[in-house]
């Protein structure tokens, strides 16, 4: 398949290097980065050099020898987020960094009848249903906030919505299944003018990687981010930054002894974002995480958004062409996730015709996220979610595919 070495989309990267470095670029066209990304070759050799050690003298000894290589993950994702690495805690996934974050929100609170969580109508399933759960047991009321003319969180209409009773925030930055992207740092500026006490969390599980994330000017109290799609990360790894109010109000629950030291007296906290980490991790994939992290930086996150930016605009303006096809992203700004289906053809049609001729894409379902699919209408979705590596001919060969089932 011939390169689009021509750079229409000015982010200066080599797009061959990226291919060269990538080895899943020789088995497939990969457009379901928003699922799992195809990682560089650096992620997957640094996890097989850490677990070959592991094999040959110990776990804990090949632990204690890349100390300094494990704490400075840390740091890396920290300048990802331009924070400092100890305000970011390693986890397994977004969920679990989520579900660290929204224990301990609940740990440091009563919730009962009174309480109301708001949340954006595109949130992801896994974040609403704790939510959920305290609804139907305890009566909290969860809220979801309206969204504005262009289909993104009303600002305004959540500021009308603030009062004392307010908990917390929820608020999906880039949705899994649509190509908007929120407002997140003029929600935490609202939130801030407001003086609202609510805890803010922020799910950029599929922005981090692709588009430059400031932590602090976001605003949160805690950001939840996932290793495997954007990042290009192994799977089984997560992160999250937590915010200096977060750690020091809340505490982790239940208390691991990996942040949490058990004294004659009773328990001390670390005062960093460690203290909620749990002691026991795959340090392989906290190493490939690492791979994965500074690869990001070295080419740049403007660079990274840029072409991301380039290659998903080249894909709408193809599909668009598509008699029959709906993409269906809204929002001004666009993230790198092109969401459509057809008026006639099954989605699952769609994305298993792709699959059979080799490319990757994904079919989305209600279940994943009901208030955003209810209120527009959508039983199911193709999507397609191209990264750095991937080229114009791999999108035409898509668009193609796609026209071929349409018709
Ligand atoms: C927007 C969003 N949030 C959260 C998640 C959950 O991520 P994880 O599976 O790493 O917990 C996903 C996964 O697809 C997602 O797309």
């Amino acid at each position: 398949m011939a390169l689009d070495t021509h750079q229409h989309d000015k982010s200066g990267l080599d797009v061959a290097a990226l291919r060269a470095d990538t080895r899943g670029c020789t088995n497939v066209v990969h457009l379901n980065n928003a699922g799992s990304a195809l990682p560089p070759s650096v992620v997957v050799d640094t996890m097989v050099e850490h677990l070959r050690l592991e094999e040959l003298i110990g776990g804990y000894e090949a632990h204690a020898r890349a100390g300094d290589r494990i704490n400075a993950v840390r740091d890396s994702i920290g300048a990802l987020l331009d924070t400092s690495g100890s305000n970011i805690a390693l986890s397994n996934s977004a969920t679990d960094s989520w579900d660290r974050a929204f224990v301990a929100i609940k740990f440091a609170n009563d919730y009962g009848p009174g309480t109301r969580i708001l949340a954006s109508s595109s949130e992801y399933a896994s974040n609403v249903l704790p939510v959920m759960q305290l609804s139907r047991h305890l009566g909290v009321q969860l809220e979801f906030i309206p969204d504005d003319a262009t289909g993104v969180t009303d600002v305004a209409a959540l500021e009308s919505m603030l009062d004392d009773n307010v908990a917390a925030v929820l608020i999906n930055h880039c949705p899994s299944q649509n190509g908007l992207i929120n407002p997140v740092a003029a929600i935490g500026h609202a939130l801030a003018r407001a003086q609202s006490n609510a805890w803010y969390l922020v799910d950029a599980c599929q922005s981090v990687g692709q588009l430059p994330v400031d932590a602090v000017a976001v605003g949160a109290d805690f950001l939840s981010v996932t290793g495997r799609k954007f990042v290009r990360g192994p799977r089984g790894t997560g992160f999250m930054y937590c915010s200096p109010r977060a750690l020091s109000e809340l505490e982790p629950f239940p208390a691991d002894l990996f942040g949490t030291t058990w004294t004659p007296d009773g328990y001390t906290m670390r005062s960093d974002a460690q203290r909620f980490e749990a002691w026991e991790k795959s340090y392989a994939a906290i190493l490939g995480l690492g791979a994965a992290v500074d690869y990001s930086l070295t080419l740049g996150l403007d660079a990274i958004k840029q072409r991301i930016n380039y290659l998903a605009k080249e894909m709408r303006c193809m599909l668009d062409e598509i008699p029959g096809i709906k993409v269906l992203d809204r929002g001004i700004e666009k993230s790198g996730i092109i969401t459509l289906r057809h008026e006639r053809v099954d989605s699952a049609v769609i994305v298993a015709g792709l699959k059979e001729l080799g490319i990757n894409v994904s079919l989305g379902t209600p279940e994943y996220s009901q208030v955003d699919y209810l209120a527009h209408g959508v039983t199911s979705m193709v999507r397609v979610s191209p990264h750095i590596y991937n080229t114009l001919e791999e999108l035409e060969r898509c668009a193609e595919v796609v026209r071929g089932l349409s018709s």
